[in-house]
């Protein structure tokens, strides 16, 4: 029969003795090749004092924690015992590399938690139990470690078996076993310690070898999310993949989802050969009996729990060194599928140490946040719990494609969705025409002070006497109406953003020439303004300095700002991300107002 395989991740602080005790367990299970132990005994000879071995030094070999003193970065490695196979991933145990721990727990459906007997179940135990709960780890092991340094002390075991017991009580459905050991003597490692006669339980490696984890959950029924749309010719047109879960025969009906069209499998082919089912894992080609629309990104299903929609909610594990903020939007990546996604609402913060759930509205680096996520199309999903495969995401940035945040989906958000757009018969090109002109939106960003607004109202003047139609939509002006209830947090300047580049694009569809001044100090926002107008938009920095700006300081609010009397002013206390490619930039300083509406009007020449 063939062995099967356990995927598993251990997860320690930095001086647990992880990698200690993965080496311990290869080498005594004679895992390892020989050339690498004479590499080895060498290498300890070298480098610790009293000339035993160092059995992390095994696993040390392609990591920079030699040179750091910790783990960087996920390492797989492969080992076979005659009972199993086994892929371990090991992950890092400093706090900043939280990243690559879920990002190894989320393989994994088994972990191996190091607990420093010495010191008992710490912060850090706790996050790493949280986060391989949340990646959907189901099977627990700590082992405590170091038992030698407390004498294999029973008492200090079982108060730790207490304290995990606390640890795991919220963790529903979870499978836990505490193992003594000691890494570096080998106690309960490969075999049972002579030293804990007191311990009744199995030794680390054949637990692993014997735990029953059964399938990490796949999802109900067939699923298989299309990767590849295969048309060698005109007759052809197959749909590659992998399937997520359960199994397929030819003649089958399916569902293609999105659109929810029906089709029956006419063929399956594993390669080349034509066979009579699929299941779970094979990669296969499925040919539909009818003509059915289905692009890469669609999920074909029989049977499933799978959900189409365009909002859910996932709790995402912030990575990014830009912090999270409600209105934020990304590249969503779920399955095969990748779209535009805002990250709606913060509901709250994980406290990975407390498992409290803690009202936020800024995420940082490394926390947990349940959150409402907004689609910008309909995106085929299933909850984390019935599917890893669809259910966990991923979220990007939209220019860098860097990875902010991973996630797992929670659950389905309805959202009564009942309206249609209308289209008119009095187009924008009716009205631009009408008033014999094309309709754009100038959007000015700068510094408070920096002239926005004067240099905004000379021109209108002049595009006035030019017989334009026009219309300033000023900062402070909106923010004494339509956006009386936002304040200056970041989340309401990105809302504030929002509604200003809403209200120019209306003012554009009637036909008129919007000239937005407002600070909008953030670049994502600048670029969501752009997105919402759509062509026609002409990014204006008024690039006068801040030392220039202080100096008019015209309102008084630097003065204020400088006193501690105003949080987050621009400049002063509050961020202000330059323009990386601007169409325009006006420095104001000595330059008169004519001069600088000059400068304006001669770049948006084309449009007038
Ligand atoms: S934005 O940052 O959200 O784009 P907006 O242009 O609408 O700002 O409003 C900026 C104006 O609000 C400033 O010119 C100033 O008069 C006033 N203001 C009050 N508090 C602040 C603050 N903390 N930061 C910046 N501007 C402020």
């Amino acid at each position: 029969m063939e062995k099967d395989l356990l995927k598993f991740i251990t997860c320690g602080s930095v001086d647990d003795g992880k990698s200690t005790l993965i080496g311990h367990m290869l080498y005594d299970a004679k895992l390892i090749f020989a050339d690498q132990r004479r590499a080895m005994e060498l290498d300890s000879g070298k480098g610790s004092a009293d000339g035993r071995l160092d059995y992390s030094l095994l696993l040390d070999g392609l990591m920079a924690e030699r040179e750091q003193g910790i783990t960087i970065d996920v390492a797989y490695r492969y080992f076979t015992t005659r009972r199993r196979n086994f892929i371990v991933a090991d992950t890092p145990g400093h706090e900043e590399y939280t990243r690559n721990m879920a990002v190894g727990a989320s393989f994994a459906s088994l972990c191996v938690i190091l607990v420093d007997a010495s010191q008992g179940v710490l912060m850090q135990t706790k996050r790493h139990a949280r986060i391989c709960a949340l990646m959907g780890i189901r099977h627990f092991v700590f082992a405590v470690n170091k038992m030698d340094l407390v004498n294999y002390n029973q008492k200090k075991f079982e108060k730790i078996r207490k304290d995990v017991r606390v640890l795991m009580a919220e963790a529903d459905g979870v499978q836990v076993q505490l193992i003594p050991v000691s890494a570096t003597e080998g106690d309960n490692i490969t075999e049972k310690s002579v030293r804990m006669p007191w311990y009744g339980g199995p030794a680390l490696l054949p637990y692993l070898e014997t735990v029953e984890t059964g399938e990490p959950c796949g999802g109900r029924g067939f699923s298989m999310a299309v990767q590849r749309v295969c048309r060698p010719n005109r007759l052809f047109r197959g749909f590659q993949g992998q399937p997520a879960s359960g199994s397929l025969a030819v003649g089958d009906i399916l569902t293609v989802l999105p659109g929810g069209q029906k089709a029956a499998v006419a063929e399956i082919l594993n390669g080349d050969k034509s066979v009579e089912r699929c299941e779970k894992g094979q990669a296969v080609t499925i040919r539909l009996a009818t003509e059915t629309d289905v692009s890469r990104g669609c999920v074909l299903g029989k049977d499933t729990t799978l959900k189409t929609g365009s909002m859910l909610a996932a709790y995402l594990l912030w990575m990014d060194d830009k912090n999270l903020v409600a209105g934020r939007n990304f590249r969503m990546k779920l399955g095969t599928q990748t779209v535009p996604a805002t990250v709606m609402k913060i509901r709250h913060r994980v406290d990975v140490n407390t498992g409290a759930e803690v009202s936020a509205e800024t995420i940082y680096k490394n926390e947990i946040a349940f959150c409402e996520i907004s689609m910008g199309s309909r995106v085929v999903f299933d909850t984390f719990a019935e599917s890893r495969e669809h259910g966990s995401l991923i979220l990007m940035d939209r220019l860098s494609n860097m990875t902010c945040a991973c996630g797992v989906v929670e659950q389905e958000i309805v959202r009564e969705n009942n309206l249609t757009w209308h289209e008119m018969d009095i187009t924008r090109e009716l009205r631009e025409s009408q008033m014999g002109q094309k309709a754009f939106t100038v959007w000015m960003t700068g510094l408070s002070g920096a002239g926005k607004s004067t240099i905004a109202n000379e021109v209108e003047k002049r595009l006035f006497a030019m017989g334009k139609h026009t219309m300033i939509l000023d900062g402070d002006n909106v923010r004494m109406g339509l956006n009386k209830n936002l304040g200056f947090g970041e989340e309401d300047r990105i809302e504030n953003i929002r509604r200003i580049a809403q209200v120019a694009k209306l003012m554009n569809d009637a036909g008129l020439i919007v000239l937005a001044a407002s600070i909008s100090p953030y670049r994502p926002d600048r670029r969501m303004a752009r997105e919402i107008i759509g062509e026609n938009f002409t990014e204006v920095y008024v690039s006068t300095p801040l030392a220039e700006c202080e100096r008019r300081d015209t309102k008084g609010l630097y003065k204020a700002a400088r006193a501690g009397e105003i949080a987050e002013f621009t400049g002063i206390s509050g961020v202000y991300e330059v323009p990386e490619s601007p169409d325009i930039v006006i420095d104001t300083t000595g330059r008169s107002v004519e001069e600088c509406a000059g400068l304006l009007l001669a770049g948006i020449e084309k449009y007038l």
